[in-house]
């Protein structure tokens, strides 16, 4: 198994969504074209985190990766806090918070040992998007979560679907249909750069049991990515043939069945 320093290695080595612009890194024409990138890509994120519910509320956001759902809670006049795992990562979010002119508290470190790094307060929102399934031991940190949470925090929590068109790609494409290797498959391809060391991948009833101290109010799938690899990276969106020909409601269809996020909000159970 995979250690925590192994993560952040992987996660320094590359911070996700770095390559989401080809402007000067660090610059706001970069963190404009990441943002839209990332919105255009994945247009399910500002739905999700409705960032302008939490203006005037604290929010916690867990991996908070480059900023781009972080300066969106900001801008929307969030009392915001964020934690990374990646100190690279947490650098470029602070250098955005910066370009814009904002302000958050930072921390880095892990969500496993959160209570040690990030002072015990109740929050309004706890939010972690596609980060909680790369961490060696998410029962712990939804265990540590727990302690920011009062009966009124919301807990919004996206994680890698189990049941979805991309595992079933990623078994395909690059395992020759070999299932019974799936969970390595997914963790060498789930993410832009290869060899991510840990990801994990959940069905609604085994992501009920990781928040099984917390009452689930929504589960739902959504993402499909529907472009042509080779082109998205020289930022072309051209979609793969298949879903150039299939109508908008099948694909949408598709999206809340076989979704690569699934998305929960849940609050602690009473
Ligand atoms: C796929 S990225 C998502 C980043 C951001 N939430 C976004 O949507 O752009 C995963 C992030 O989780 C962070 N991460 C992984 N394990 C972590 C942990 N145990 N504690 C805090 N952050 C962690 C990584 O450093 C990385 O920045």
């Amino acid at each position: 198994m995979s250690s925590i320093e192994d993560v952040r290695r992987y996660w320094n080595s590359r911070p996700c969504n770095i390559r989401h612009s080809p402007k000067p890194v660090g610059s706001r024409e970069y963190f404009d074209e990441v943002e839209a990138r990332k919105y255009f890509v994945e247009p399910h994120i500002p739905g999700f985190a409705e960032f302008e519910k939490w203006r005037g509320k604290k929010v916690l956001e867990i991996g908070c990766g480059i900023g781009t759902d972080s300066i969106n809670f900001a801008r929307a006049g969030a009392d915001l806090t964020v934690i990374d795992l990646s100190s690279e990562s947490l650098e470029l979010c602070k250098r955005r918070f910066k370009v814009y002119g904002l302000d958050a508290n930072f921390y880095c470190g892990s969500a496993e040992e959160l209570s040690k790094i990030v002072p015990v307060e109740k929050y309004d929102l706890v939010y972690s998007f596609g980060v909680l399934h790369h961490t060696p031991h998410p029962e712990k940190a939804f265990s540590e979560i727990k302690k920011y949470c009062g009966p009124e925090t919301e807990l919004r929590v996206m994680l890698y679907s189990k049941w979805c068109w991309k595992v079933l790609w990623i078994i395909l494409t690059y395992g020759k249909g070999a299932f019974w290797k799936a969970d390595e498959l997914v963790r060498t391809y789930s993410e832009a750069q290869t060899g991510c060391p840990v990801t994990y991948y959940y069905s609604f009833k085994e992501a009920r049991r990781l928040l099984n101290d917390f009452q689930v109010i929504d589960i739902r799938k959504e993402h499909i990515f529907p472009y042509v690899i080779e082109k998205y990276i020289r930022y072309e969106y051209e979609k793969v043939w298949y879903f150039r020909w299939m109508p908008a409601w099948l694909f949408r269809w598709l999206e809340r069945n076989f979704g690569w996020h699934t998305l929960i909000r849940a609050r602690l159970k009473g």
